[in-house]
């Protein structure tokens, strides 16, 4: 594959189909409709990969609010088998590493991978990212069915912290 040109694009009622197709071929997950009625909502935090005006990957996430941190959740980022290795994974992932750096607020961003997919650790480790946790039995119909955490933890500045103190 020669080198394209690589953009992202929202997400609407008019081409959400074509991220349900994505998806379909990319993971051996089925994500059921309010996957794809929330990720109507998310604004940025949901984008299809362009290669030269061609879908080919998309990425999703979520705002994880616990009572003791602000998480993002990557729940899918991938690519079409094709065209991989191209830095089409890297620009969504830059994409949602600089919303976490805008936002100044987030404690970590975090997602699951089957235990087997080697591709996708070394991609994530190579932008920051460890594992953290092994979820036996995590996914329910496919195998393996046991996932890692990955994680890539933020360091917040001192005024960063106080002001999330003041929030609270
Ligand atoms: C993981 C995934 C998104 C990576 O996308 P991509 O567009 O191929 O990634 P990039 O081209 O930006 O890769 C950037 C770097 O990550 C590393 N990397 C990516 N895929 C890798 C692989 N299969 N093996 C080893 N290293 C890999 C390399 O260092 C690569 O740089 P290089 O190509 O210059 O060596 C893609 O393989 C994919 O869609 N996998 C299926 C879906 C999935 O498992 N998603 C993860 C769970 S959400």
């Amino acid at each position: 594959m020669t080198r394209g040109r690589i953009e992202l694009g929202d997400i609407t009622a008019h081409n959400i189909k074509q991220l349900k197709r994505l998806n379909q071929y990319v993971f051996p997950v089925t994500y059921n409709d309010k996957f794809y009625k929330d990720v109507l909502e998310v604004g940025e935090l949901a984008k299809l990969a362009y290669f030269n005006d061609i879908v080919v990957g998309a990425v999703c996430c979520r705002v994880d609010n616990s009572a003791t941190q602000r998480r993002l959740y990557i729940m899918t980022l991938g690519c079409l088998f094709p065209y991989r290795r191209l830095g089409i994974g890297t620009v969504m992932l830059n994409h949602v590493l600089k919303i976490c750096e805008e936002d100044g607020n987030f404690d970590n961003v975090f997602l699951h991978v089957q235990v087997n997919n080697v591709g996708a650790i070394k991609f994530y480790e190579k932008f920051g990212f460890e594992i953290v946790e092994e979820k036996k039995n995590y996914y329910k119909r496919i195998e393996p069915a046991d996932a890692y955490v990955l994680q890539k933890t933020f360091t917040k500045t001192k005024q960063q912290q106080a002001l999330r103190r003041i929030e609270k």
